[in-house]
């Protein structure tokens, strides 16, 4: 592609849903890999953001533990997710936590893919969600809704790869676009400190492209990409739009949701990160005294 050409983008796809839903047991699925089973007491600890090649197209997935991470960026006037997956068991039904994602994904204007999830279980009740769901306006589209509601079981595999086809359809419709060629930019996913590898920072790459060696800014910090890894642990050389990385070489962990981009040189970053940090602690202090 030329310099500036916009291209067609893969979709970002935030997965929510009520605790023990099979948020994680989905996105291991559909990985081929088992996430769970490394987690202390299967709960997930921290946002894993992953992306993968299917038939049809590409999609970039983010894992949150509870709803947190997703409001900590929509508070920071972050948006990274272009389609939030609500996962729903069909032994369970709507639950406070699925309806707070119901309606996160409506302030944030996400539009909603529904995985009817556990749907190989004896007490699975696949329309018992439609109804419930249906009474909070999530109406599916064989009902005379506008929202795909696909049944799955992350245990078998039943219906993930309609799921995939569902997120790809709804992410057609989006029209979703960025500039591969031009310098990176995106948002902090997440960040922290590595006992042997230093500051670790997930980024998503929104726009342009992302590579080694890159002056980054983000948030409060800055640095030069030392070293950049998929979410595989495989390294990488470059990212382009939705494609997660983590990435080495910050001088501290910015916080979930800050807007990284590309500079062009490492003296100006580290003006600007030394001012933002200047003013960080000019609020604190104002707060404080307050
Ligand atoms: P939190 O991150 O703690 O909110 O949970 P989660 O939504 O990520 O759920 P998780 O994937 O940890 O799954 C919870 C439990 O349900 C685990 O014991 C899974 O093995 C089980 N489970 C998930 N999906 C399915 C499914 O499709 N069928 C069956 N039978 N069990 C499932
Ligand atoms: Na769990
Ligand atoms: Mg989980």
């Amino acid at each position: 592609s030329y310099e500036g050409e916009e291209e067609s983008r893969a979709p970002v796809v935030t997965v929510m849903g009520h605790v023990d839903h099979g948020k994680t047991s989905l996105l291991d699925y559909i990985r081929d890999t088992r996430v769970t089973a490394g987690e202390s007491g299967g709960i997930t600890q921290h946002i894993g953001a992953y992306h993968v090649e299917t038939d049809h197209g590409m999609i970039s997935f983010l894992d949150t533990p509870g709803h947190a991470a997703f409001t900590a960026m929509r508070a920071r006037g972050a948006k990274a997710t272009d389609i939030v997956i609500l996962v729903v068991a069909a032994d369970d039904g709507v639950m406070p936590q699925t309806e707070e994602a119901i309606q996160h994904s409506r302030a944030a204007g996400v539009p909603l893919v529904v995985a009817i999830n556990k749907i190989d279980k004896e007490a699975a009740d696949p329309d018992r969600v439609k109804t419930e769901l249906a009474a909070k306006e999530v109406v599916p589209e064989d009902w005379g809704g506008d929202v795909q509601f696909i049944p799955v079981s992350a245990k078998t595999g039943q219906g993930i790869d309609e799921l995939l086809d569902a997120v790809l359809l709804q992410s057609e419709m989006l029209e979703l676009k960025a500039v591969p060629n031009v310098p990176g930019k995106g948002v902090v996913v997440e960040s922290r400190l590595d006992k042997g590898r230093g500051t670790v920072a997930t980024l998503l790459v929104q726009n342009g492209t992302l590579r080694q060696g890159d002056i980054v800014l983000a948030g409060l910090n800055y640095g030069r990409v030392r070293a950049m890894l998929d979410e595989n642990g495989k390294p990488v050389k470059e990212a382009g739009p939705s494609i997660p990385v983590e990435i080495m070489g910050l001088d501290g962990t910015p916080d979930a949701g800050d807007e990284f981009t590309v500079v062009a040189d490492e003296k100006k970053a580290r003006e600007v990160a030394n001012f933002r940090q200047g003013k960080y602690k000019e609020i604190k202090l104002a707060r404080q005294q307050a």
